[in-house]
């Protein structure tokens, strides 16, 4: 049986998504076949990223590497994150909530080997605000992006979308609820095929 491919989850909040990337690794795990994919390792940017315990408490590594101490050198604090992936014999990285621009150097080392979920129907809305801008702009749907990370911020090939109904009342928290929701389908689906893919 071949080996699991070895995940980093970055994190800087809640991590509700990585806790739904952990937990179906290791359901796949449990299943005839065994997992694709295994969470080896969490890092997070902020001290106080809730996601933190909670991939404790799930047996998972947790290793934060602060940003504030690097100042403006984005890419310094890219290469203290790269480090400790390689150490950790990392192969493939999820960003979940992880909210930094990267840098060409991380984006580089890890062409093709980087995924992210962003909280919109991309090309739709790239950046921040995604559900208040959706709904200030009339959509009647919503949803959610898995696509693999290249220099150009919430680009990059899209590998897989889940959509809901944007619905009559709505505000940006509602929306997000029911978006995150979708999330937590699809992004462990998305990262499970990548990784039996690879
Ligand atoms: C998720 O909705 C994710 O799509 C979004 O942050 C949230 C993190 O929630 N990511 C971005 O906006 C990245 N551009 P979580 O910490 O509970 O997974």
């Amino acid at each position: 049986m071949r080996q699991p491919v070895r995940v980093a989850v970055l994190i800087s909040g809640a991590g509700s998504n990585m806790a739904a990337l952990i937990d179906a690794a290791k359901a796949d795990g449990e299943r005839a076949g065994g997992a694709s994919h295994e969470v080896v390792l969490v890092v997070s940017n902020r001290p106080d990223a809730g996601g933190l315990a909670i991939a404790a408490s799930k047996g998972v590594t947790t290793l934060t590497i602060d940003h504030r101490p690097f100042g403006k050198d984005r890419e310094a604090h890219e290469r203290a994150v790269h480090d400790a992936l390689i150490l950790a014999d990392v192969q493939v990285i999820a960003l979940a909530g992880y909210m930094r621009i990267l840098t060409p150097f991380l984006v580089r080392s890890w062409a093709g080997r980087m995924l992210n979920i962003h909280p919109s129907l991309l090309p739709l809305y790239p950046g921040l605000d995604t559900h208040a801008r959706a709904i200030a702009a009339g959509d009647d749907e919503a949803g959610c992006t898995v696509h693999l990370v290249t220099d150009g911020v919430d680009e990059g090939p899209i590998l897989g979308q889940a959509r809901v109904p944007i619905l009559a009342g709505d505000t940006a928290e509602t929306l997000s609820e029911r978006v995150r929701v979708a999330e937590h389908g699809l992004y462990p689906a998305m990262l499970g095929e990548f990784c039996k893919g690879r």
